[in-house]
């Protein structure tokens, strides 16, 4: 089953006139053209590894998978330690194709497989709080970074390692994983001197590009989620892509098209907003790959531009009750889309009662999914009634396949728009910077210099 796109109400009509006639979007085809060509370039020569080693990321799969099987009962928890790229994928995935509220059922209802937990960030409270709970004889963590050398993840990984030499003894390697480079990086060395079992992150492919690879793999396999299956629907988006040469037919030129014509129209802020609580995640893994590939300073002659389009994430119905009121009646900076999930694994009717009073009674008989669908489909027509355009990418279902061909096809439409914009949609200057910051900060050995710059930046202070 294929997922589709409904760009209706970006386009002109009656009602919606300030849609685009399609001529815009003939217009663009030529852009989109050249785009494509160069991607394929960049893809050929290994520039675009998050698409080109899709299959090979498949043969791995086999392998990752048995390992997941592999792994002794009395594990009960599997957790992530890793932070954005590394982190933000595995959590997304995990929402969107297990249980909501998979880590509160028993272990039979888990099917055998561990509760997952994914530390993204480095607050003590929560840190701490996460380890005194776990039971960490049974506890594996994988440990995730690119670069290996990440403040935040290194730090929990040493807060760790020592937690678990107290508990497990010279046992404790082997509830480690390390997911890194297979040549750079400071986690590399330890993992392959203490003998930790470890999984490669493609040189090519960048945190937010990655879950596709080990990354993601890995922890959907852990917790019972079909890979494979993943694997075949990006492998299946990903050839539609390569090969569909115009955006009537090529969903990333599609959506990467209404995206580039909306930023130029002023539109500078991007609203993506799931009606499924599964994909609630999903929106933070995406609010990523647009800020963190997007957001650029100089474009590829160097030239300053400070370009981007400010990625917001909301959740349908709940935003409707707080942010839907700015955007049918605030400024007209925002371009939307929704993605909306056809057949849902459940559904519930509203219980039927002859006596509530009729302005109760209407709900009665309708399902949960169709008040869902309906309050999408009110939130549309409050959006078209104030001028906003919108577009929607419509799921059949939350299966692993479904998620696959979402997870590419963002991946793709964010490496056109960086095409289209003309930057390098896959460096991150910005927050790399604020990585050597903290490295300064904590008294890294080489980082003296920046260390005495942020110091003068705070010397003259306001503060209340
Ligand atoms: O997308 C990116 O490159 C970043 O968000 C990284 O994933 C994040 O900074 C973590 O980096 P690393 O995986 O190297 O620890």
């Amino acid at each position: 089953m294929k997922l589709r796109i409904d760009y209706t109400k970006m386009m002109r009509s009656g009602e919606n006139s300030q849609g685009w006639p399609e001529r815009r979007l003939e217009e663009i085809q030529e852009r989109l053209g050249k785009a494509q060509r160069a991607l394929l370039k960049k893809r050929e020569h290994r520039e675009l590894d998050f698409s080109k080693l899709l299959s090979e990321m498949r043969t791995q799969a086999v392998e990752i998978q048995a390992f997941a099987d592999s792994l002794p009962g009395e594990i009960d928890n599997f957790v992530i330690l890793g932070i954005g790229g590394s982190a933000l994928g595995p959590l997304a995935v995990q929402q969107a194709l297990n249980p909501y509220y998979y880590n509160e059922l028993s272990r039979e209802e888990r099917k055998g497989h561990p509760r997952l937990y994914v530390v993204d960030n480095v607050d003590p409270e929560r840190f701490m709080h996460l380890l005194k709970m776990l039971d960490l004889k049974r506890t594996i963590f994988n440990v995730i970074t690119k670069s290996g050398s990440t403040s935040e993840t290194m730090a929990q990984f040493l807060i760790v390692r020592e937690a678990l030499q107290e508990a497990c003894g010279e046992d404790y390697a082997r509830h480690l994983i390390a997911t890194t480079d297979a040549e750079k990086g400071h986690l590399l060395p330890i993992a392959l001197k203490e003998g930790y079992k470890r999984f490669v992150i493609p040189a090519g492919i960048g945190g937010r590009f990655s879950e596709l690879t080990p990354v993601g793999l890995l922890p959907a396999a852990v917790c019972g989620i079909d890979i494979l299956e993943l694997l075949d629907g990006a492998i299946a988006m990903d050839r539609l892509i390569c090969e569909e040469a115009e955006m009537k037919t090529n969903p990333a030129q599609l959506l990467a098209g209404l995206s580039y014509l909306s930023w130029q129209e002023g539109k500078t802020i991007s609203v993506f907003m799931p009606y499924a609580d599964g994909l609630k995640t999903m929106a933070d893994w995406y609010a990523q790959l647009w800020a963190e590939s997007l957001g650029k300073r100089y474009n590829r002659q160097g030239e300053e531009v400070w370009l981007g389009q400010t990625p917001v994430k909301a959740l349908g119905v709940t935003d409707q009750h707080s942010q839907v009121q700015l955007y049918t009646e605030g400024p007209n900076d925002k371009v939307f889309t929704f993605v909306t999930v056809e057949e849902f694994t459940e559904d519930v009717v509203i219980p039927t009662d002859g006596s509530l009073p009729e302005d109760v009674r209407f709900l009665s008989g309708h399902s949960l999914g169709e008040l869902l669908a309906a309050e999408q489909r009110a939130t549309e027509y409050a959006l078209t009634l104030a001028g906003r355009q919108h577009r929607r990418i419509i799921l059949p279902n939350l299966s692993p396949n479904v998620v696959g061909q979402l997870l590419i096809l963002l991946e793709w439409e964010t490496a056109y728009m960086g095409e289209l914009l003309d930057i390098n949609a896959f460096d991150q200057p910005g927050v790399e910077e604020g990585k050597r910051g903290t490295y300064a900060l904590m008294g890294r050995q080489g980082f003296e210099e920046k260390r005495q710059a942020i110091e003068r930046v705070g010397e003259k202070r306001y503060s209340l």
